[in-house]
């Protein structure tokens, strides 16, 4: 693969954990435990393929909003493991971690947790890693848009881009979901105006380094056009 044929910028729909449990008939907190676990290896091929912008789909607002009590603490449970312990594996592989969406509603010790995870990111990190947490992008766009009309300023598209929780990352240039459904769930409407789409029936706990690499040559393959001939 040619670097220059490689994304910039990756977006993940980590799905497909639970049916990924149910197969093996074990708690939908299994599957959760092995998509994160699975997370951390793409995210080290992402670093050596030099991928300068991760981005994964980790907790919708409609997650939020429509799952069972249960499994929102046994994520939020696993988010305290990875955010107290795995981040540093990550930092050390260089990277530097930011998290987008309103951690407002979430437990106040996740919340200090993913603030941490943030602030303590090494200044020199090589790629950027995005966790999207109670996120949704009609929530980020309303937002923006509400910030706008505050500030008094024109409404243009750089100016409510610059709301959105994504300020500063470039758009992303690929976005994979796995899982098997097609559809992007609330995630980066915006900012996926142009990027390329990548879906794949792999449930995501088996979306190993080998089939992200798949999905990046695919990627190199396909002509973006972004409105020209
Ligand atoms: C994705 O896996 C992870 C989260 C939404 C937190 P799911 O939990 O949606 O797994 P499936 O789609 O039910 O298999
Ligand atoms: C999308 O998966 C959200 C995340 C992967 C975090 P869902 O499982 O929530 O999506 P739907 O409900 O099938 O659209
Ligand atoms: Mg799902």
């Amino acid at each position: 693969m040619e670097a220059a044929n490689l994304p910039r910028h990756v977006g993940i729909i980590m799905d497909g954990n639970g049916r990924w449990a149910k197969l093996r008939h074990k708690p939908r907190s299994f599957g959760h435990s092995a998509g994160m676990d699975a997370m951390i290896e793409i995210v080290k091929r992402a670093g050596e393929r030099e991928i300068h912008y991760i981005t994964v789909y980790a907790l919708s607002t409609e997650n939020l909003k429509n799952r069972p009590k249960e499994e929102l603490d046994e994520l939020f449970g696993l988010l305290r493991k990875y955010f107290s312990h795995h981040v540093k594996e990550l930092y050390k592989r260089g990277a530097k971690v930011k998290v987008i969406g309103d951690k407002s509603p979430l437990p106040a010790d996740v919340q200090k947790l993913l603030e941490d995870g943030e602030k303590n990111s090494p200044p020199d990190g090589k790629f950027t890693l995005t966790f999207a947490i109670n996120y949704g992008s009609r929530a980020e766009i309303a937002r923006a848009a509400e910030s706008l009309i505050k500030s008094g300023e024109p409404v243009t598209e750089e100016s409510l881009a610059s709301g959105l929780y994504t300020y500063g990352l470039p758009e992303p240039d690929l976005i994979i979901r796995t899982g098997g459904e097609m559809r992007l769930s609330n995630f980066l409407l915006w900012q996926s105006a142009y990027a390329e789409l990548y879906f794949t029936p792999v449930l995501f706990p088996d979306f190993t380094p080998d089939e992200f690499d798949k999905a990046l040559e695919e990627y190199s393959r396909r002509t973006r056009r972004f409105g020209g001939i």
